[in-house]
């Protein structure tokens, strides 16, 4: 346990596990207060410890600085492989961190980038954040989690999440909280338009015609049909980090640090020269 990487809040958590170990030994009837039972409570208290700190710096720092309202803090542009192994990148929208730190943004099922994780989940993104002159660099897997609970199941065993998460119903929810309460009934609206990069001379109707915006949901059924058939090419895509950079940009000389996942789930971090 690298002890320099502890948070205040670890701090003081650990002076209090530590001082309940010594204070509070574990009773068994019958039994006296022995060192051996005081230095065991002592190894359990740092083993909880090792699992609170296993939250990476980086993220924190990320977290410091996204603010949901602010889109210079929510867009980042997102690079993925074609199936034969070209890059590819766009903008998307950061829109939560799981318990288990994974990143969540949303595509359209029809876009090129379920199809790309489909091949390949190796991904990168860079996220520049303007009021706090920060870029983020992070690499790891993502991958799709769609209305199809047969494919979230699937994508969630190769992410290797536990708990909660380990549930597909889990996100069955995320998506449509996420449907709900953090996407505009403007960009609800595009999920029951033609297909993302369709050419328009091959769809029929006009573009006047296509829905303007959508509800998260109606009493109307006509309406609702509509919202279900968006709702159904609606996807969260979720990002595995296994490699983190923070480059500040206000300090001076500039600080760049960076952080990569070791098989046992730890993180090794290193100061590079900017
Ligand atoms: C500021 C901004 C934010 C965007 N956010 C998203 C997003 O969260 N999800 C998304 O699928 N596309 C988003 N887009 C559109 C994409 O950049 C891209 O045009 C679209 O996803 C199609 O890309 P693809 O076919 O390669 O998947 C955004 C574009 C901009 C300019």
């Amino acid at each position: 346990m690298d002890f320099l990487v502890l948070h205040r809040r670890e701090h003081l958590l650990f002076h209090f596990y530590i001082s309940r170990a010594i204070s509070h030994p574990p009773k068994r009837p019958g039994s006296r207060i022995t060192q051996s039972s005081a230095k065991l409570n002592i190894f359990n208290a740092t083993r909880r410890l090792s699992t609170m700190s296993s939250a990476p710096e980086w993220i924190e720092l990320l977290k410091k600085h996204v603010d949901k309202k602010d889109q210079h803090t929510t867009v980042y542009a997102f690079s993925t492989l074609s199936p034969e192994g070209k890059p590819r990148v766009r903008h998307c929208i950061h829109r939560d961190i799981t318990p288990s730190n994974l990143l969540l943004t949303t595509t359209d099922t029809r876009m090129q980038k379920p199809l790309q994780l489909g091949e390949h989940h190796q991904v990168e993104i860079a996220w520049w954040m303007e009021p706090p002159a920060v870029q983020f660099r992070l690499r790891g897997q993502a991958f799709t989690l769609p209305a199809d609970q047969n494919q979230v199941s699937k994508a969630l065993k190769e992410l290797g999440v536990q708990g909660e998460e380990a549930d597909a119903k889990w996100w069955e929810e995320k998506r449509k909280s996420i449907w709900a309460n953090d996407m505009s009934g403007h960009l609800r609206g595009s999920f029951g338009r033609p297909p993302p990069g369709k050419p328009l001379s091959e769809i029929k109707e006009k573009p006047e015609d296509w829905p303007e915006r959508l509800d998260a949901e109606s009493d109307d059924p006509e309406q609702q049909k509509l919202i279900d058939n968006a709702l159904s090419h609606f996807a969260l895509i979720a990002f595995k980090v296994e490699w983190a950079e923070y480059l500040e940009l206000k300090p001076s000389p500039n600080r760049r640090t960076q952080w990569t996942k070791k098989s046992d789930g730890s993180w090794d971090k290193v100061s590079v020269a900017p």
